[in-house]
């Protein structure tokens, strides 16, 4: 039986690593990415011709992500992996000028962005057989282990991005399938704008800790949905 996935963000880093540690697996990929100058993907479409489909996306844009779902040639959807975020402003705490216009990006991608990629491809999971809903958020996320005194716009956008995962899993729960919210680990990939060397773990090890999570562990359904790290770990919500 054929399998499909679709994830955001696959340009480079984890996104790009999680497709091709799922054409590993045997599942067919449409992965997406938002700058068509990035070339990493098209490498490994050559590589496994028919298993990986290319769908430029930009999960910013209500149109863009309505044009990825109309393309997509998949009769189902298995497994849909929310991965594309950005960081905005790391450093300005309360006292400094803040920047709210970028922090409405911020949270229009990795929030608002990560439901509408759900929202549009709901349908299609509902066919599918896996009906399961990776959304790779952050322990930036959590309230209760709130220490920071800034990043607010990724702080927000992550803690939202927990809140709508928990209410699409209400949704998702009643046609059998679930939503993971999942802390990668501190990952070197160049979100900041260059390699983040001071990163504990590669994309590879991330990525291979999310999927043995996600598809090879027996978990119970649960009313909420399950806020892990990418080694299984519960983390507080
Ligand atoms: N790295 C970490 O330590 C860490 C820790 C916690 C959580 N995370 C989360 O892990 C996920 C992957 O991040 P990463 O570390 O792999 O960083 P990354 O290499 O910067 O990957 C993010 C991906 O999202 C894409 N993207 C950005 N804006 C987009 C948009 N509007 N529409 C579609 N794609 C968009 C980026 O494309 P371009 O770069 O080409 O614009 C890139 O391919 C993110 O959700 C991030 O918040 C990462």
């Amino acid at each position: 039986m054929k399998r499909y996935a679709f994830v955001t963000g696959c340009d480079h880093g984890l996104g790009l690593t999680l497709a091709e540690q799922l054409v590993h697996r045997g599942y067919t990929v449409a992965a997406c990415r938002i700058d068509e100058q990035e070339k990493q993907i098209d490498a490994l479409a050559e590589r496994w011709p028919g298993q990986v489909i290319i769908l430029p996306l930009d999960i910013s844009s209500d149109g863009s992500v309505r044009k990825a779902a109309a393309e997509l040639p998949f009769p189902g959807l298995d497994l849909l992996i929310n991965n594309a975020g950005i960081l905005g402003h790391m450093d300005d705490g309360p006292d400094d000028a803040l920047d709210f216009e970028l922090m409405q990006k911020v949270i229009n991608v990795n929030a608002v962005g990560t439901l509408r990629v759900t929202a549009a491809l709901l349908p299609l999971l509902e066919k599918g057989n896996g009906k399961t809903v990776v959304n790779i958020s952050s322990e930036a996320g959590s309230i209760t282990d709130c220490e920071r005194v800034g990043w607010f716009g990724y702080c927000m956008s992550k803690a939202a991005n927990n809140m709508q995962g928990a209410l699409i899993h209400n949704t998702l729960r009643k046609m059998g399938g679930r939503v993971f919210q999942i802390h990668p680990g501190h990952v070197a990939t160049y979100m900041r704008g260059h390699l983040d060397t001071t990163a504990r773990i590669t994309p590879d090890i991330s990525a291979a800790g999310i999927l043995k999570t996600v598809l090879d562990v027996d978990h119970e359904t649960e009313e909420r949905p399950l806020y892990l790290d990418y080694q299984g770990n519960r983390l507080p919500w």
